[in-house]
């Protein structure tokens, strides 16, 4: 799979979002959500996606679930293989079942999660191994639990700061997060194999800024500025990358790397704490099956 390739996601209309119960930092009751401004801004999200050329498909949103949006953490789909998100908090635990259902009814393999897990939210795809999230959602058991299940190697980072909850908060994987094997041609306007990551370090423990530092040693290191505006919550196809405009220091940077950048506000629903790589869980075909999906 080449940078820019067709990718294909799973998205969830934002119908019933809004701001009930407070689990993360960003979450603040007292402010009332615009929830039709948060449909208008995910409609916008799902569309630039469709123009550049992705398969988008959509689950029905489930009222009394307003996280449900927040698609990225309803599973994690790698070679075919579906591992259920179990979620942390209580006000989220029936998304698991919901999104797994999506799964089976489509055709896909799934695999009930034992450990607590909350998809890719905490486990990204880079290239051939999976960069995975703990310290505040997912638990450490999971990461060896989906290295099982996919045979894969998957990396443990702790995260430490709370408005970094998620994996994907602090970092991104701009290419290599298809799962394919490296593309034979690099981005002509990058050296290296076929993996790019961006990250905010000081999200992460010492141990684990190593563990990156050593896998990832021209990584683009992002902000405090970019961070929380959660520019890192980003969606790449390898070519483009989909990002929060107020990042706009990130937004330079990933230019400059020779990536197209698009911004796209997702301001209201950063007011459950996520942004545009949240409502996005990208759907990974086992290697040659991509074109005989989606069903
Ligand atoms: N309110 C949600 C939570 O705290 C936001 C989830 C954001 N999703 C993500 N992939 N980071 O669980």
């Amino acid at each position: 799979m080449r940078p820019g390739q067709p990718r294909h996601y799973l998205m969830c209309r934002p119908t019933y979002f809004t701001v009930s119960y407070e689990i993360n930092p960003w979450m603040d009751r007292r402010t009332p959500v615009d929830t039709p401004l948060a449909v208008a801004q995910w409609e916008r999200l799902r569309d630039t996606y469709r123009d550049l050329g992705h398969v988008v498909e959509t689950i029905e949103p489930v009222a009394g679930l307003p996280d449900m949006v927040y698609a990225a953490n309803g599973a994690t789909v790698v070679d075919g293989l579906v591992y259920s998100a179990r979620f942390t908090h209580p006000e989220r635990a029936p998304e698991g079942p919901a999104y797994l259902k999506w799964f089976a009814d489509h055709g896909y393999v799934t695999h009930l999660a034992e450990h607590v897990n909350e998809g890719e939210g905490d486990l990204l795809v880079a290239g051939d191994v999976v960069l995975a999230g703990t310290g505040f959602r997912t638990d450490r058991a999971a990461h060896a639990e989906a290295a099982a299940l996919w045979d894969r190697e998957v990396v443990t980072l702790e995260l430490v700061d709370p408005r970094f909850y998620h994996l994907d908060t602090a970092l991104t994987v701009l290419r290599g997060n298809d799962g394919g094997a490296p593309p034979d041609g690099a981005h002509p306007a990058l050296a290296g194999g076929g993996v790019d990551v961006a990250y905010f370090p000081p999200a992460f423990s010492p141990a684990a800024q190593e563990v990156l530092r050593e896998r990832f040693p021209d990584a683009l290191l992002a902000t405090e500025e970019d961070a929380v505006v959660l520019g890192l919550n980003a969606v790449s196809d390898g070519t483009h990358v989909v990002h929060a405009p107020r990042a706009e220091r990130f937004a330079a940077a990933l230019r400059e790397r020779g990536y197209e950048t698009l911004g796209v506000d997702t301001s209201e629903l950063l007011r459950g704490g996520g942004g545009a790589k949240c409502c996005t869980l990208e759907i990974r075909e086992p290697a040659g099956a991509r074109a005989a999906h989606p069903g």
